[in-house]
């Protein structure tokens, strides 16, 4: 019988990459998207590839499409063997200038959005006696970054979130693990994160930060999300997968900075490497 997966945000990037290499590798593979208008791409590559995929609409942040494709997903499959908590998206600017609106928004999404999904899935789960929860976390979860608060603590919540689950989720043979990526070429890059108001304001007191971050942006190298949805399909196939899988540029690294210096040495080293602008 083949492997069922459930995927949330599969308008594009590693969303879209992911359904469909779980789809070449044999999987039964339900990619949901919260707007369906969005679906010819995933559906055109599906089509040229002769892959099966099942499109659901799930909005994260709206209970009711979680449940009603939960509901179709138990009565055409009769089981689910992964979920990944992928949909999300990006906050930039100082949290001094982030309206309570856009950081509530975002935990909404990012975090609450990937809650709803696991409390849904669980039942599922427990009863199979198996399960794997996968999360597309960020390296944002794994160190602060500037102007990246806001987008920080919904990733930090979310790698928490995690680690506390494996305690309670290990007595029901029920994984949980996270993916940690560093910048990709996905749409997250090109246009749907969100910027506070401050960030094209040149008379910010932030304005000096901001600059540098439109600076760098420009220069950023992105990888192919490709790596990521190929990361995604091995590591539902594993059978004992670790908790956390940083990848991307320079991610590793900081990862092993973070292990082996003090909090203080890292970030004296991040600021040197980012160049971050030490005057407003
Ligand atoms: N790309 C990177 O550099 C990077 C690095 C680290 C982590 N991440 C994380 O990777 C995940 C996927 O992002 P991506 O890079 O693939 O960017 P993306 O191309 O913008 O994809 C984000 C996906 O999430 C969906 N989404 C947003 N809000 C949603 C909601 N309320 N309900 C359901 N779907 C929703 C989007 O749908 P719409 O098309 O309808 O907006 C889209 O399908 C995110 O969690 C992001 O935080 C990305």
């Amino acid at each position: 019988m083949k492997k069922v997966v459930l995927i949330t945000g599969c308008s594009s990037g590693f969303g879209m990459a992911g359904a469909l290499a779980f789809a070449r590798s044999g999987w039964r593979v339900y990619a949901t998207m919260r707007d369906l208008s969005k679906q010819d791409r995933l559906l055109h590559q599906a089509h040229e590839e002769h892959l099966p995929l099942e499109v659901k609409r799930i909005d994260v942040t709206d209970q009711s499409t979680i449940d009603q494709s939960i509901k179709e997903l138990t009565q055409e499959a009769g089981r689910l063997d992964v979920l990944v908590n992928n949909a999300g998206y990006g906050l930039i600017g100082p949290l001094e200038y982030l309206s309570m609106e856009q950081i509530q928004d975002l935990f909404n999404t990012n975090l609450f959005g990937a809650v709803r999904m696991i409390k849904a899935v669980l039942p599922i789960f427990r009863r199979q006696k198996s399960g794997h929860i996968i999360n597309i976390s960020s390296v944002a979860g794994l160190a602060g970054l500037p102007l990246y608060s806001a987008y920080c603590a919904s990733k930090y919540a979310l790698e928490g979130l995690s680690e506390a689950l494996v305690f309670e989720l290990d007595p029901f043979q029920i994984k949980i693990s996270n993916i940690e990526p560093g910048p990709f070429d996905t749409e997250f890059s090109k246009g749907s994160v969100k910027y506070g108001s401050s960030m094209r304001n040149h008379d910010s007191p932030y304005h000096v930060l901001n600059d540098y971050f439109f600076k760098r942006h420009k220069k950023t190298q992105y990888d192919s999300p490709e790596s990521v949805a190929c990361l995604l399909v091995r590591i539902a196939q594993t059978s004992h997968p670790q908790l956390r899988f940083p990848i991307g540029k320079k991610v590793k690294e900081l990862v092993l900075f973070k292990k082996f210096m003090s909090i203080s040495l890292t970030q004296k080293v991040m600021k040197h490497l980012m160049k971050v602008p030490q005057k407003a």
